[in-house]
């Protein structure tokens, strides 16, 4: 995988910022980030128990498996599909 952890981080702070840009209440944005980081830590911690799975690219694969979960609110797909 050539994306890092804290590349998906940025992605992560980058939606966020484009929500807030677009009317998301601020205050709202931790439900989005308690959904994410909870995903990716379980998957991580799943994924490490596994003979021969990369915990980190899993971790990064859970963190973003909503990145286009706004997106799919509009267009009516699948968000782990988008993301
Ligand atoms: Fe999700």
């Amino acid at each position: 995988m050539s994306l890092s952890i804290q590349e998906a981080k940025d992605l992560i702070n980058n939606l966020k910022e484009k929500e807030i840009a677009l009317g998301r209440a601020p205050e709202t944005w931790y439900t989005y980030e308690n959904h994410v980081y909870g995903a990716a830590n379980v998957a991580k911690t799943i994924a490490s128990k596994i003979k021969g799975m990369n915990a980190n690219e899993i971790y990064i694969c859970a963190l973003l498996h909503d990145i286009s979960r706004t997106e799919e609110d509009r267009e009516q797909h699948f968000h782990g599909i988008l993301g």
